[in-house]
């Protein structure tokens, strides 16, 4: 059945979405990103260039890759260009809003067969499939930041998505180089359950004075071996992000261990998110 599968589909072309559409189009697929606008479209075509052109320089591709890479990239700002696509994933913003306009085009515009999936770290996936005609049809597929490199990918299933929909996106998880853990649909899936409200104790120690932002992201690395410490790693996530994980846990747990850092919620509501701002714990003034 995957090797059926031809055209996967990819909208929203930020951050996530962007290295999604690499690691599909480096593992074979045809891939068509979409965007909104031409500007954001831009934004994320940049996103694939600069990860392409890093790797290229660091040996770990070769001209010749890149561009049978790129050949298989197009890009579109119609999602009416996803009419023959086999597999569709989105990585639009967290607002359910714009999930619910999103699929109700996604399900008018696809084939029945289409899978749709969402990379959500923190919305239901159970609630987006039911916004569809084809829950059965409807995964949450959640990669990590930076996507080309972490090799984890949860497939979230609901009560109402189908064993064929989940052995095809493991499968599918496989061929593009990941290791897929199936996992049914919670606050916080698995991973984010432990390292956002670890992140969130990295914060409240910064937010009462207890170390300044270098020795506790430098205590981590140089007890636990981690690649970066907890302020380090919000402000690559995306404090956004980590605020709304923090909040659905906090939501369907209602156990303290849940409840963000009023830093954390300041930081957000003041526009300072991190590396895609340019201004989270680190950077900027
Ligand atoms: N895109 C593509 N490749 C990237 C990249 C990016 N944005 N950033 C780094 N890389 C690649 C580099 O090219 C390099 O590849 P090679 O080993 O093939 O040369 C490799 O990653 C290591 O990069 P660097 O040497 O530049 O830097 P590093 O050793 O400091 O590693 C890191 C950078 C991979 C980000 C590492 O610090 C790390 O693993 N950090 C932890 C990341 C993490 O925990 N992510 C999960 C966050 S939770 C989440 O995302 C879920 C959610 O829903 C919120």
């Amino acid at each position: 059945m995957v090797q059926e599968f031809d055209k996967v589909g990819v909208v929203g072309l930020g951050t996530m979405g962007a290295g999604i559409a690499e690691v599909f189009a480096r593992a074979g697929f045809n891939v068509v990103g979409v965007e909104i606008d031409q500007a954001a479209l831009d934004r994320g075509r940049g996103h694939v260039d600069k990860s392409l052109s890093r790797a290229v320089s660091k040996g770990k591709l070769t001209e010749e890759e890149r561009s049978a890479i790129e050949s298989r990239l197009t890009f579109s700002t119609s999602r009416e260009d996803l009419s023959d696509a086999d597999f569709v994933i989105e990585a639009v913003p967290e607002r359910m809003e714009i999930k619910r306009d999103l699929f109700s085009d996604l399900d008018r515009i696809c084939p029945p067969g289409t899978i749709l999936a969402t990379n959500t770290s923190s919305l239901s996936v159970t609630e987006i499939a039911a916004l569809t005609d084809r829950p059965e049809k409807v995964v949450g597929l959640h990669f990590f930041n930076p996507a080309p490199v972490m090799k984890l990918a949860e497939v979230i299933t609901t009560v109402s998505t189908s064993p064929e929909t989940v052995d095809v996106v493991t499968e599918v998880a496989k061929r593009i180089g990941k290791t897929p853990i199936t996992i049914g649909d919670r606050g916080g899936f698995v991973a984010n359950a432990l390292l956002v409200p670890y992140i969130n104790d990295g914060i409240r120690l910064y937010e009462r004075g207890i170390a300044t932002r270098e020795e506790i992201d430098e205590s981590v690395k140089k007890a636990a071996g981690l690649p970066m410490g907890p302020l380090t790693l919000a402000d690559l996530v995306g404090l956004d992000i980590c605020l709304a994980v923090m909040d659905v846990l906090w939501e369907e747990f209602r156990d303290p261990r849940y409840s963000a850092s009023p830093l954390l919620r300041r930081m957000v509501t003041a526009g300072r998110l991190g590396r895609k701002t340019g201004q989270g714990f680190y950077g900027g003034k």
